[in-house]
């Protein structure tokens, strides 16, 4: 168990704090991080939302999203009574300018880290901001942290930022992507930069090409208010998925300095090349699932999903080849793909290396695969290193693909923290490497927008796929017409 280092005390007031995300996600991280004492026992959480509850209520809440969220053998009564006398509620309608913010100031300690934690829709975040900064609440050492998505176009990310901006420092905020709050997501950081064989093997010479595929099993749920208007161009390629392709094209930083990282990932975005509007319909594909099975349980289709609207265009569904125009990565396609219901639950990198130059073995001594670098973000996180290998025994030389697999839960023999975990202590000790700068988010924007615009001026469709099915078989024609296949379908 590797030794926990305590955090300042601090004031962490959550608005947004009947919602799912904190409910599902934010009260479990901060109660693992209180148990395994990292939060020390006098900081507080202080609820915010309109609804009427009091202190009791919103604690009563809480407790039963810690029994719903946390593991049963990770629960214990005693450390979740003392987790609760640590949370206040504090009814307040945060973007009503003229709303009585006394009993929210009256809780906050002017001595301590001050985290205001906005998990409210993003319309909101200006407004909150903007009374936050008019009741003063601002002090030298208070973060504001933002959930994504950052807008729904550029304009709309640079109004937020501004908003957010005009109140606080750029250093003060911390743009949430919680994929990079993923242990396999930093174990890229040191399989890259921390051992001296991957880096030399990192570039154009040796990768034929990378896949990136983020697959859900499954639909919107209880979210098709917000993914309507959203789509997964939007809810995951401009943030999650771009986000991982930049620690992967990155080239090295000059240290671990936050800002020299996000340097780094910015060069990446900025060299990606434009989508031009005449190759949407070959070099990018949008679906949308229709009815089918998923884990063999039959499920309806996006439509019938949303309850309420008989049509819709919102793709469920990308897959893009993009391109990365720098030196290291000169004609090594990016295949980026994901969707909702998928066969499977899966988040992996493949790095796709060249096949051999000649071979000295005749063709009947294997059923050659390329050498692949997998790195899964989950289920399980970890990383598999296929390889060819001699079959064991007498019987001639033959060969078989073989896989050095290193399972980081398995290897390391302990629960792996959530990602959520890691960023809100990161938030608490001022630690921003793992957050998106503002030149970040709307480069990335600036990638994605000619893409959204491109699709809102065709007359097609997203293409249907069943649910259950790995999408529309024009994402299978989008990497076989290169000569290459998904992962699922290679060998
Ligand atoms: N849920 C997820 O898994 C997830 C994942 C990634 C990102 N996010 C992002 O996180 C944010 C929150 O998502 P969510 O799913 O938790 O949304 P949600 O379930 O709709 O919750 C929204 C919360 O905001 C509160 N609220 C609304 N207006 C308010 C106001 N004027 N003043 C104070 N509180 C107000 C609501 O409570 P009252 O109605 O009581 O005020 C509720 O607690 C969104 O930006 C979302 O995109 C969510």
């Amino acid at each position: 168990m590797p030794k926990i280092i305590p955090v300042s005390t601090f004031d962490c007031v959550v608005f947004g704090a009947t919602g799912d995300l904190t409910l599902r996600k934010l009260l479990p991280a901060l109660y693992y991080r209180f148990r395994d004492g990292q939060i020390p026992g006098d900081s507080r959480i202080i609820a915010a939302a309109r609804s009427a509850l009091s202190d009791d209520d919103y604690c009563e809440r809480a407790t039963q999203a810690l029994h719903e969220h946390v593991a049963r053998e990770d629960l214990d009564p005693e450390v979740a009574n003392r987790f609760c006398s640590r949370l206040s509620y504090v009814r307040l309608d945060a973007a009503d300018p003229k709303a009585d913010w006394s009993g929210l100031a009256h809780l906050l300690d002017p001595a301590r880290v001050r985290v205001f934690y906005l998990a409210t829709s993003p319309d909101l975040y200006g407004p909150i901001c903007r009374n936050i900064g008019t009741k003063g609440l601002v002090t030298d050492n208070s973060r504001v942290v933002l959930e994504k998505p950052i807008g729904h176009d550029l304009a709309s990310a640079r109004e937020i930022n501004d908003s957010v901006g005009r109140v606080f420092d750029e250093a003060q905020t911390f743009r949430i992507d919680h994929y990079l709050g993923k242990e396999t997501v930093q174990n890229l950081l040191a399989l890259r930069f921390a051992n001296s064989i991957f880096e030399r093997l990192w570039n154009a010479d040796v990768i034929d090409h990378v896949q990136i595929t983020v697959a859900e099993t499954v639909g919107v749920e209880q979210r098709g208010g917000y993914y309507d208007h959203a789509g997964a161009l939007r809810d995951m390629v401009q943030n999650h998925i771009l986000q991982l392709m930049c620690l992967i094209a990155m080239e090295p930083p000059l240290s671990l300095d936050a800002d020299r990282v996000r340097d780094e990932k910015l060069k990446v975005l900025r060299a990606l090349r434009p989508i031009e509007p005449h190759e949407i319909g070959t070099l990018t594909v949008r679906g949308q699932y229709g009815p089918g099975a998923v884990e063999s349980q039959p499920v309806p289709g996006y439509v019938a999903d949303l309850d309420g609207p008989e049509s819709s265009a919102t793709e469920t569904f990308v897959a893009l080849k993009a391109e990365v125009r720098t030196w290291r990565w000169a004609n090594v396609p990016f295949y980026l793909r994901t969707g909702k219901r998928l066969p499977r639950k899966v988040s992996e990198i493949v790095i796709q290396y060249r096949a051999l130059p000649f071979s000295i073995f005749p063709a009947e001594a294997a059923e050659w695969q390329p050498n692949r670098l997998i790195i899964r973000l989950q289920p399980e996180e970890g990383m598999r290193l296929a390889m060819m290998t001699k079959d064991p025994g007498p019987g001639g030389l033959r060969l078989s693909p073989t896989a050095l697999d290193i399972r980081f839960e398995k290897t390391f023999g302990m629960r792996f923290p959530d990602a959520y975990e890691r960023l809100l202590m990161d938030i608490v000790r001022g630690n921003p490497t793992l957050f998106m700068r503002r030149d970040e988010v709307e480069a990335a924007w600036a990638w994605v927008e000619p893409l959204l615009q491109a699709w809102a001026g065709r007359p097609d469709h997203p293409r249907l796929y069943p649910a259950g099915s790995w999408g529309p078989t024009a994402a299978i024609a989008l990497i076989e017409r290169d000569g290459r296949t998904w992962l699922e379908d290679a060998g």
